[in-house]
C-alpha cells in the first residue's frame, strides 16, 4: 500500500516536472476539449451575428479557429504558447467599435454557455480578455 502511494506520488511529480502544469482556469474550462468546444460554438454565434460577421468576410476561418484555441489555452494557463500576431497588429485598421466589441463578447458568453463552462470560470476568462479592449477597439 505504502509502495503504491509512493509510486503514484513519484509519477505525479515526474509529470509535473516535464510539463507546464495547467492552472485552475484551463482545467475549469475543460482543458483542450473544453477550449475547442468553446471556440467551435463561438464560430457558430459569430456567423449569426450581423454586427460582426462581415468583418470576417476575408478571414481564413480555419486559421482563426486554430489561433483562438491556442490563445485561449495560453491565456488560461494551459500547455500552449500563442503564436499569432498581437491583438493590436491583427485588429489594426479594422474599425472595431465598442458596440462590435460588446457584440463579440456576448457571442463569446453564449459560446461558453453552450460549452457548459461554469459561471466562475466564465468570469475569470472574461477578466483575462477584457484588458485587450484598448488594442482592438479603435477611436
Ligand atoms: C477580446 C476580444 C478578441 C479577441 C481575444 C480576439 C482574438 C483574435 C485572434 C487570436 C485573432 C487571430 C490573430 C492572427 O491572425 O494572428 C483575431 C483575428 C481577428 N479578429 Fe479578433 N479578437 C477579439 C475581438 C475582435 C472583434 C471585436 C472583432 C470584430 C468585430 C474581431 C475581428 C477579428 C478578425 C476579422 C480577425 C481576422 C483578421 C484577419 O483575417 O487577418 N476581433 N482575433
Amino acid at each position: 500500500m505504502t509502495k503504491t502511494i509512493l509510486l503514484i506520488t513519484a509519477l505525479l511529480a515526474t509529470g509535473c516536472a516535464s510539463q507546464r502544469p495547467a492552472d485552475d482556469l484551463y482545467r475549469d474550462l475543460g482543458g483542450d476539449e473544453g477550449v475547442t468546444r468553446i471556440v467551435d460554438a463561438f464560430l457558430v454565434h459569430l456567423a449569426e451575428d450581423e454586427l460582426v460577421v462581415d468583418t470576417f468576410a476575408d478571414t481564413d476561418i480555419a486559421e482563426f479557429r486554430r489561433l483562438m484555441i491556442e490563445q485561449l489555452c495560453d491565456l488560461s494557463g494551459g500547455p500552449c504558447t500563442y503564436g499569432g500576431r498581437t491583438m493590436a497588429e491583427s485588429h489594426a485598421g479594422m474599425g472595431v467599435t465598442p458596440a462590435m466589441f460588446n457584440a463579440l463578447v456576448a457571442d463569446f458568453i453564449d459560446a461558453m454557455d453552450d460549452a457548459g463552462v461554469p459561471q466562475g470560470a466564465q468570469n475569470r476568462l472574461l477578466g483575462r480578455l477584457a484588458p485587450m479592449y484598448g488594442d482592438i477597439v479603435e477611436g
